[in-house]
């Protein structure tokens, strides 16, 4: 039988690695009582993770309090980033850079002769060294990082090439493994039952996965795809027992931990369909919570459509989990002002 840790026993787990205050901790867990009332389904509440406060906030700031200390303990001096121009993560990563005092390199994709506003003006603003790549040097946006690595190598540097696989972000993981506990304490105080996350299919899902096991905690979890080329397999089961492993935890995961939806991606990554566009306004025009049109749109348009279609039971608390994303709603600002539905 699994033995299960009191939260107590998995802090201690995570306190045996090294951590780096980047994120206003704890984040509030609010109701949304009026999109509740106004899809009538089951109550629905949200873990503000867009509050964390790095630099207009996201789930990254909690990553980087263990992944940033890794990178600087590995004696990496520079690091390399290659997002796309919208990206949130660029952002997050040159915040946290910034707080560790290390050179930034940014490689952004399909980003030549963009307006700079949204993430990409906050990249500038926080000092980047920005590489804008036009869409035919994107194709080979990793050749050309792994060539700025090789570079930077010769002249004796040590630069750390952020890649999908790479340990130190995946140690980022034990910031949402540590986020379970924090959920835990709010989810007793407001004595909440039959917890259902929902949010983007993602390493923070990931981690809230692995907090709920290692405490026995019968949470359920959906994930909602937002981009094809997302190797999700590979987080939500192989990364999930390299922390496993990592934190030495006693628990195995299955296929069916995370229930896992992906028809609400449309076209793919950075093209936002009708349906967020209009759920982003419906977020907005009941609790006033700003969403963002690549990830917690399409998230929160998955909400909206699985209340209608009979995806959650009445009687489950869903915890929609607010990722973040908010400068891109600056860089997708024509299409979000020329909604033309009524809320
Ligand atoms: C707003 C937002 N939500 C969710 C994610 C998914 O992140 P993760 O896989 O770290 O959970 C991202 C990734 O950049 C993001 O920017």
């Amino acid at each position: 039988m699994t033995q299960h840790l009191t939260p107590n026993e998995l802090q201690t787990h995570i306190d045996k690695l090294p951590r780096m205050k980047m994120a206003h901790l704890p984040t509030p867990l609010e109701e949304m009582p009026r999109l509740t009332e106004r899809l009538g389904g089951p109550n629905i509440w949200i873990k503000r993770e867009d509050m964390t406060g790095l630099a207009y906030g996201g789930n990254k700031a909690r990553h980087y309090e263990f992944e940033m200390p890794h990178v600087s303990e590995q004696g990496y001096d520079v690091m390399i980033n290659v997002m796309d121009y919208h990206s949130n993560n660029a952002r997050m990563t040159a915040a946290a850079a910034n707080k560790i005092g290390m050179r930034y390199i940014l490689v952004l994709k399909n980003a030549a002769n963009r307006i700079v506003q949204g993430n990409l003006l906050i990249d500038k603003i926080l000092g980047a060294e920005l590489h804008l790549l036009d869409e035919y040097q994107s194709g080979d946006a990793d050749g050309y990082a792994t060539r700025l690595k090789e570079q930077l190598e010769a002249e004796g540097h040590k630069p750390y090439l952020i890649q999908e696989h790479v340990f130190p972000r995946i140690v980022g993981m034990v910031g949402f493994v540590q986020a379970g506990i924090e959920i835990l304490e709010q989810i007793n105080e407001n004595d909440l039952k039959n917890i259902h996350f929902i949010g983007v299919a993602g390493r923070s899902l990931c981690g809230l996965i692995i907090a709920a096991k290692a405490m026995g905690l019968d949470w359920k979890f959906t994930g909602v795809t937002v981009n094809y080329d997302v190797p999700l397999g590979d987080y939500i089961f192989k990364h999930n027992k390299d922390i496993q492993e990592l934190l030495d935890l006693p628990v195995t995961f299955e296929q069916s931990d995370m229930r896992v939806l992906d028809q609400y991606v449309g076209e793919g990554y950075g093209v936002m369909t009708a349906e967020v566009n209009e759920a982003i306004h419906i977020a907005a025009q009941t609790d006033a919570i700003i969403c963002d049109p690549n990830y917690t749109g399409t998230a929160m348009a998955a909400l909206i459509d699985q209340i209608k279609e009979g995806g959650f039971d009445d009687d489950e608390t869903i915890i929609f989990l607010h990722t973040g994303g908010l400068p891109a709603v600056f860089t997708f600002a024509e299409q979000l002002a020329n909604f033309k539905g009524t809320v």
